[in-house]
């Protein structure tokens, strides 16, 4: 089967398209064959060799999110998995390829009326939107700003807040046409990268989902409310500076507070019930998916060129030519 493999972390030309036996599942396990792989931004940074120190090596296959059929099932897994359409979750890698190995129990059921493509594009991406802003304690009537907004997990925020209530949704993005794109999702007010935008915008905000940590991060701190919540879901930027938190001391009396936020500290039930819950939603219309481009398998240097240059608004979705 055809694969794509990092063969040097660096720039998208380290990627290849080789030739791969099809692995086998093993206890838990099924094999998919795939139908759509989600390029998320995080198949880019670790690419890019930012994550090292995780253990990445050379031969790594990219790619956590996949829709398709299911092929083979291990052992301890239920047989009627077998030829159903779903999606699932293969973990940090694996997916980009024609066949691929995840665990059983994150296999979803692909609604009827959802697209492999749509699967992939909101089933990650709307479970760390979902539970990101359950972490910064979001209810009804709050203000909401989402920083980074015009990617997957930012797109499924937007409308989340949007849905949950929120007074106001604000977000930052990198030019006028994404803003009116992020305000047909939902979105109240558009900002700059920096933060900046009309007169009308609140004064502050009572939670931020900041998907792009990096330099600037501190300087979000000033736009909290009293009692205000900030929670890293990402850091597309990079990592804040070492000092970062010496502008939540000088508003020390603002009561603010700060987290990161990674999906793997949810139980892996809670975020099946969660997404097939967001899959059914966007089946009845209440959600967008928003793939920004269909690229075959072997393209995937090409979809992250268009990632490392800021052109993608969604999610590219890579799909194998027999698809
Ligand atoms: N918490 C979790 O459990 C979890 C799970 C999966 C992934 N992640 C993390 O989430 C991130 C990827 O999320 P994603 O796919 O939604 O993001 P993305 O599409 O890669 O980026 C989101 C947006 O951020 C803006 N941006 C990019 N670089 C920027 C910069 N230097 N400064 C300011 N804005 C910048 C861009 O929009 P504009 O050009 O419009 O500004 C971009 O569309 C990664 O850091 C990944 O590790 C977290």
């Amino acid at each position: 089967m055809k694969a794509v493999a990092v063969q040097a972390f660096g720039s998208p030309e380290g990627l290849a398209v080789i030739d791969l036996p099809t692995p086998s599942p093993t206890d838990g396990q099924v094999l998919i064959t795939t139908e759509a792989i989600g390029v998320g931004g995080v198949d880019a940074v670790i690419r890019s060799g930012a994550l090292a120190a995780y253990g990445f090596k050379d031969g790594h296959i990219l790619g956590g999110e996949i829709a398709g059929t299911v092929a083979a099932v291990g052992d301890g897994v239920d047989t009627s998995w077998l030829g159903q359409r779903v999606w699932a979750f293969t973990g940090v890698g694996g997916g980009y390829a024609e066949q691929a190995i995840a665990p059983a129990t994150t296999l979803l059921h692909l609604p009827a009326t959802m697209s492999a493509a749509e699967a992939v594009t909101l089933g990650s991406s709307g479970a760390v939107a979902h539970f990101g802003l359950r972490h910064a304690h979001f209810v009804p009537g709050e203000t909401v700003l989402v920083r980074g907004a015009a990617g997957g997990i930012g797109i499924m925020a937007v409308q989340l807040a949007a849905r949950g209530g929120a007074s106001a949704v604000a977000v930052t993005t990198s030019s006028p046409e994404r803003g009116d794109r992020l305000r047909k999702l939902g979105a109240t007010h558009v900002l700059d990268r920096a933060g900046e935008g009309g007169e009308d915008d609140p004064a502050g905000f009572d939670v931020i989902i900041d998907i792009v940590a990096g330099a600037d991060l501190p300087s979000f701190f000033a736009k909290l409310n009293p009692n205000g919540r900030m929670v890293a879901v990402g850091a597309v930027a990079g990592d804040p500076p070492t000092d970062f938190a010496m502008e939540m001391f000088a508003a020390f009396q603002k009561s603010m507070s700060f987290a990161t936020f990674s999906a793997n500290t949810v139980p892996a039930a809670d975020r099946q019930v969660v997404t097939a819950e967001l899959f059914a939603a966007a089946s009845r219309g209440e959600l967008a998916t928003v793939v920004h481009e269909v690229l075959p398998l072997e393209q995937a240097v090409l979809a992250h060129r268009k990632m490392d240059a800021g052109e993608v608004f969604g999610r590219i979705v890579l799909m194998p030519s027999g698809s």
